[in-house]
C-alpha cells in the first residue's frame, strides 16, 4: 500500500515531482521557483493549455536546467470554495496519473501560495487521503499487469508542514477503509464466518473490546433467525460485538452490519449468473468493522458498539426451507417465504440483542439487503431509511462530506401489511417485487422499536463495476468514512 510521508523540506532537484497551480495559472510558491529557474517556460507551457479544470494532472516537458525524471502539474481550484472532498479527489487523480506513468515514488510540492480557502494542513491531509484511497488495490492473489494497470505507487512524499503525525493520521484513517475493502474482496472460501470473526480480533490492538459468539453461544441466546440462515452451511455462524469507549455515556451508538459471507440464496437458490458477487454480501459488516477501527485510531470521543452477524447462506440437507417458521431473539416468529431474504433475518437478531443489552441511543444498520435498491437508485447512492429526521439529516450530510451519498426512502405503517403472515408474526418477504427495498427495511424496523434508527441499503454501492474517483473497480469500503463522519457530526462529545 502506498506509503505517505509528510516532511518539511526543500524542493528536490531530481526524481519525480508534482507541483500545483491554480486553474488561472496562478502559481504555488514551488511552481514559481521552478518557473524562475526555467525562465518562464513552465508558465508559458501551462498557459498554452487553456484553462484546465480542478484535478487535472498534466505532465510537462522538462525545460533545460531542470533535472527531474518527470514533472507533473496538478491544477487546483474551481468557482467557489473547495471542500476537503474536492481535494481528496484531486489527490486521487494525482495517484492515478503517477500510476499510469509507472512512477513508483514521487514528491509532491507544497500547495503553499495558492488561495484555496483551507488550512494548508487540511489540504495536505485531503490530498494524501485521496492518494491512499485511490491507489489501494487487492493484489493478494495476482500480480498487476504494469502495461495495462500502471505501476503500484510505493511512496508519495508531501513537502509540507504537518510531519510524521499527519502522515500517521492519514495512514491510520485510510487503513481503516482499506481494511474493510480487503474483507469485502476476500473470496468466501477464504473469508468464512469464522475467519471474519478472527479478523475482528485484530481490532483489539486499537483499544476496541471484541467479543465473539460462536454457534453454541448463539443457541443459548436464542437467535433462531440468524441460526436458521446459517444452518445449511458446513461452516458455523458467528456474531461479533465490538465496543469503542472513547467517552463515558449512558447509552452508546450502535452500528449493526449484515455479514453474509456468501449468499447462494439457500434453497431459494439464486441463478448462476452473477452469483460469485455474493461473496461481498458481508459489506455491511465490513463497513462496521472499518468504522470501529477508524473511530479508535482517531481516538473519537464517543461510545460506540459495533455488532455483526456472520453467516453463510447455503442450500443443503440441513438448510432451512421456504415455509419454515423461526423464532427470533426478540420472540417474534417469522415465516421464511424465501430463504434468499436472509439478511433481514440476521439483522433482526443482532439488532434485537444489541437493543436489549445496550439500550443504545441510536441504531444504524448497514446491509447489502436488496437487489431492489439497485433498481431504484443504481450505483450512485445508497438507500437511507430512517424513523428519525435528525439522524437522517446528519447521515445525509455525512455522506455528502465524504463522497458516500445517500437517498432517503420511505417507511410507513402502510407498508407493514406486506410482511404480515398467516402463520407467524411476520413473513420475511412482501408480495412480488414491488417496493422490495422498503419491505426489507420495514421488516428490520420491527426489531428496533421506537428508538432512533436508520437503515442503509448498500447493495448498489458496496462494489464498483468501474473505476471511481476515490476507489478503483472493486470493493469500495462504502460506509466506513460515512459512519466515522456521522459520529463526528452527531455523537462526539466536546
Ligand atoms: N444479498 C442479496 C441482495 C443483493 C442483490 C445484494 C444484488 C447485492 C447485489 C439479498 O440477500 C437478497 O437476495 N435479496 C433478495 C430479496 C428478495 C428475495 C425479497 C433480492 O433482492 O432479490
Ligand atoms: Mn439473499
Ligand atoms: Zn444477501
Amino acid at each position: 500500500m502506498t506509503r505517505i510521508e509528510i516532511v518539511r523540506g526543500e524542493l528536490p532537484a531530481d526524481g519525480n515531482l508534482v507541483v500545483f497551480v491554480d486553474r488561472n495559472g496562478r502559481p504555488s510558491d514551488a511552481f514559481r521557483a521552478l518557473d524562475e529557474r526555467s525562465s518562464g517556460l513552465l508558465a508559458r507551457a501551462f498557459a498554452s493549455l487553456g484553462k484546465p479544470s480542478h484535478g487535472r494532472v498534466l505532465e510537462l516537458p522538462l525545460p533545460a536546467g531542470l533535472s527531474y525524471e518527470r514533472l507533473f502539474l496538478a491544477v487546483l481550484g474551481r468557482d467557489g470554495p473547495l471542500r476537503p472532498l474536492d481535494l481528496e479527489e484531486a489527490g486521487a487523480k494525482i495517484a492515478d496519473r503517477l500510476q499510469a506513468a509507472r512512477v513508483a515514488d514521487a514528491a509532491v510540492a507544497s500547495p503553499q501560495g495558492l488561495d484555496l480557502g483551507l488550512d494548508l494542513a487540511d489540504v495536505v491531509r485531503a490530498l494524501a487521503t485521496g492518494v491512499r484511497l485511490r491507489s489501494w488495490r487487492f493484489l493478494k492473489y495476482r500480480k498487476p499487469d504494469e502495461e495495462e494497470e500502471g505501476r503500484p505507487l510505493e511512496c508519495v512524499r508531501f513537502l509540507a508542514a504537518g510531519g510524521a503525525d499527519l502522515a500517521a493520521e492519514v495512514t491510520a484513517c485510510t487503513d481503516a477503509v482499506n481494511f474493510a475493502r480487503e474483507l469485502v474482496s476476500e473470496p468466501a472460501n477464504v473469508l468464512s464466518p469464522e475467519a471474519f470473526a478472527r479478523r475482528c480480533e485484530e481490532l483489539r490492538e486499537f483499544g476496541i473490546e471484541v467479543e465473539i459468539f460462536d454457534r453454541a453461544a448463539l443457541e443459548r441466546l436464542g437467535m433462531g433467525a440468524l441460526l436458521a440462515v446459517g444452518q445449511g452451511s458446513a461452516r458455523p455462524p458467528f456474531m461479533v460485538v465490538m465496543r469503542w469507549k472513547g467517552a463515558e455515556s449512558g447509552a452508546p451508538l450502535a452500528l449493526i452490519g449484515k455479514g453474509v459471507c456468501f449468499d447462494s440464496g439457500g434453497i431459494s437458490i439464486k441463478p448462476a449468473q452473477g452469483m460469485e458477487q455474493m461473496k461481498w454480501d458481508m459489506a455491511g459488516a465490513a463497513a462496521v468493522v472499518g468504522a470501529m477501527r477508524a473511530l479508535a485510531v482517531r481516538n473519537a470521543r464517543a461510545d460506540v458498539v459495533g455488532a455483526i452477524g456472520l453467516v453463510e447462506n447455503m442450500p443443503s440437507g440441513s438448510a432451512q426451507r421456504p415455509g419454515d417458521v423461526v423464532r427470533t431473539y426478540a420472540g417474534k416468529t417469522v415465516e421464511v417465504i424465501n430463504t434468499d431474504a436472509e439478511g433481514r433475518l440476521v439483522l433482526a437478531d443482532v439488532i434485537a440483542y444489541v437493543c436489549e443489552r445496550f439500550a443504545p441511543k441510536a441504531v444504524v444498520d448497514l446491509a447489502t439487503l436488496t437487489g431492489a435498491i439497485i433498481v431504484a437508485l443504481g450505483h450512485e447512492k445508497a438507500g437511507l431509511f430512517a424513523n428519525d429526521d435528525g439522524l437522517a439529516a446528519d447521515l445525509m450530510a455525512a455522506g455528502e462530506d465524504v463522497g458516500e451519498p445517500l437517498w432517503r426512502m420511505p417507511l410507513g405503517k402502510e407498508y407493514e401489511k406486506q410482511i404480515r403472515s398467516e402463520i407467524a408474526d411476520l413473513k420475511n418477504v412482501g408480495r412480488g417485487r414491488e417496493g422490495g427495498a422498503i419491505a426489507g427495511a420495514v421488516f428490520v424496523q420491527q426489531f428496533v422499536g421506537e428508538r432512533p434508527w436508520a437503515h442503509l441499503d448498500i447493495a448498489g454501492v458496496a462494489w464498483a463495476e468501474r473505476d471511481r474517483l476515490l476507489v478503483r473497480k472493486g470493493a469500495t469500503g462504502f460506509g466506513v468514512r460515512l459512519l466515522d463522519r456521522l459520529v463526528a457530526r452527531r455523537f462526539e462529545e466536546g
